[in-house]
């Protein structure tokens, strides 16, 4: 077999087969073949895309790749839930508990990564002594016992995708479904799920802007799953504004907790019941989505959501007294209020500008060697919808510098007023199984 005819039947539109895409991913990580050939491969597949086989193999080479993790020892059906981005998510960190605490047996595999605020490994190490540098065994004995623990990312999971990713990167080849189905899918299997939700995010701040775009994301990740043997669906969510009202790391556990008891803000609520009930169902904990819904509200409201929580935090070091008094969290050293220049209904809150904000406040990384800083952050103060009269705090910055102006500018920027009502955004559009 050779590379140059591979890329010749792909530039001509045909179909790769299992044995053809095996030998490109194998031959790609071990570099015998060269990036020059990966790219123009890239760009073939860019502009012929590819069939639903095929997707459905490239994903599978690159899942054997490198490392499988294998959580046959933990009982019960693992669901996974992934996310493809967003601002000021904070759904894991509530999900996690609320299924747990109803039997679903949650192995988070997470890591740190770039962007807005840190991920969910960050989050959590706002809470004194938390760590997740624990042995594979004390992993799956912790979710045994307790149905829920994080790990860091160990071993060597999908090499050849991290070397793909890089090279798309720089070869304009990162904007392709197959290609990226086939990278985010990959992850998750290797990571050992058995089912696996998807929350695929539309509008400014996501990935994908368009709920067109979105779709075709959802349903190429969807069938890649259920071709491969992981139950797999997608809910495609909002991201034209940041979820909920946190931006930040310990703001967002803050957030977590208080969403847990059933206070939490409404469109992260509504949005952890709506993924929540698809993983009950999916473990076989439930029969319907209504009744895994109901179930699910029940542990907010009796509190075993939130003692999972607890348990969960002090099973890998965590002061789980954070939970009750939230004032131990990190706390910025100023907060200052961003005020209304005018009266009106917010109309727009650009995720993805809003996001920056925090970031430059110190609440992401902007390169693997940033520092973060998990005090740090945003509170909204209105959403998309709602009535504001001039003067009103729009948003609280937590900063640990006194001179915002360069935020409260591009917060300023980002939050348009109109004079007319404005509908809140729909949360959630569509589920795709
Ligand atoms: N996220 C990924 O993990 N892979 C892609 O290709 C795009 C987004
Ligand atoms: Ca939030």
């Amino acid at each position: 077999m050779r590379m140059v005819d591979l890329i010749e039947k792909k530039r001509d539109g045909g179909e790769l087969s299992a044995e053809e895409i095996q030998f490109i991913i194998n031959g790609y990580t071990d570099g015998s073949i060269p990036d020059y050939q990966m790219s123009a491969l890239s760009m073939a597949i860019y502009f012929k895309d590819m069939t639903h086989q095929e997707r459905a193999d490239l994903t599978m080479a690159m899942v054997q790749s490198g490392d499988q993790i294998d959580l046959s020892p933990i009982k019960g059906i693992k669901v996974d839930k992934h996310s493809t981005g967003g601002v000021g998510d904070t759904t894991t960190l509530v999900l996690g508990p609320l299924v747990a605490a109803l039997g679903v047996p949650v192995a988070k595999m997470s890591g740190r990564g770039l962007g807005h605020t840190g991920g969910t490994i960050d989050k959590l190490e706002s809470v004194a002594g938390f760590h997740v540098e624990i042995e594979n065994q004390e992993f799956i004995d912790l979710v045994n016992k307790n149905r829920i623990a994080v790990i860091g990312q160990s071993g060597n999971l999908t090499p050849a995708d991290k070397k793909l990713y890089a090279l798309r990167d720089v070869t304009a080849t990162v904007d392709s479904i197959p290609l990226i189905a086939g990278s985010i899918m990959s992850k998750k299997i290797a990571a050992g799920a058995d089912a696996i939700v998807l929350d695929v995010k539309t509008g400014a701040g996501a990935f994908m802007k368009t709920l067109e775009d979105s779709r075709a994301l959802a349903s190429a990740m969807v069938s890649i799953g259920n071709n491969v043997g992981r139950k797999t669906m997608a809910v495609i969510s909002d991201m034209s504004q940041p979820l909920g009202y946190a931006i930040g790391n310990a703001l967002e556990v803050k957030e977590a907790i208080d969403t847990l008891k059933g206070e939490g803000p409404e469109d992260l609520t509504e949005l952890c019941l709506t993924l929540g009930s698809h993983m009950v169902v999916l473990a076989e904990k439930a029969d319907s989505l209504e009744e895994a819904r109901e179930k699910l509200v029940q542990t907010m409201k009796d509190g075993s959501g939130l003692q999972t929580f607890k348990t969960f935090l002090e099973s890998q070091g965590g002061d789980s007294s954070v939970v009750d008094q939230p004032e131990k969290l990190p706390q910025a050293k100023y907060m200052i209020e961003v005020e209304a220049q005018e009266d009106g209904y917010v109309s727009e809150m650009t995720a993805d500008e809003i996001g920056t904000a925090a970031m430059l406040l110190g609440a992401g990384r902007a390169t693997k060697e940033s520092e973060i800083d998990l005090a740090v952050g945003l509170m909204l103060n209105k959403k998309i919808g709602d009535r504001v009269e001039k003067g009103d705090s729009l948003v609280t910055v937590h900063s640990n510098f006194e001179d915002i102006s360069k935020v409260k500018s591009l917060l300023l920027e980002n939050i348009k007023l109109t004079k007319h009502p404005v509908q809140k955004p729909v949360l959630v559009y569509e589920e795709i199984t």
